[in-house]
């Protein structure tokens, strides 16, 4: 579907709000096609805070929602390798019972956790739209 930043907005929020953990999201798309912004629709969506962007791996950013559900946003990007990402823990966000997003999972490789909705973003022909697909 073709979405204004406004509808993506929309959207993000409206899946935000039904979201219950564990659940697993990917994000994929080229530069700058809006991943950031989904997610953060979706934590808007969830009523999530910020509770701490590790220092040791920036990548993540914890999110904790008003009723005290855990909410990780990945962002796989900046991997050198793959094998990176073991050190991110997936297993045990999930375990805990989190909403995880992941922006670019491919390159998380096999340390990658089954995705439950991958949604891929791309440019459209106008500048400001978008086009979300969900991946299956
Ligand atoms: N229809 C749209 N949907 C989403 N973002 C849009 C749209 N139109 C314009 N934009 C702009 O595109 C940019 C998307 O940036 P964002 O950081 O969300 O992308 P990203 O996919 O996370 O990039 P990166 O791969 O670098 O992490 C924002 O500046 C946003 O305002
Ligand atoms: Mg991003």
């Amino acid at each position: 579907m073709r979405l204004s930043a406004d509808e993506l907005q929309r959207f993000g929020e409206a899946l935000g709000r039904d979201l219950a953990g564990p659940v697993v999201i990917g994000l994929s798309g080229e530069l700058g096609t809006g991943k950031t912004t989904l997610v953060q629709a979706i934590c808007e969506g969830l009523g999530a805070r910020v509770l701490a962007t590790s220092p040791t791996y920036a990548l993540v950013h914890h999110y904790e929602t008003s009723d005290g559900r855990p909410v990780y946003h990945v962002d796989c990007y900046r991997l050198k390798s793959p094998d990176e990402a073991r050190d991110l823990a997936f297993e045990d966000m999930v375990r805990d019972g989190a909403i995880v997003l992941i922006e670019w999972p491919e390159r998380a490789g096999p340390w990658t956790p089954p995705l439950d909705r991958h949604f891929r973003l791309s440019y459209g022909e106008l500048p400001d739209i978008r086009e979300l697909e969900e991946v299956r």
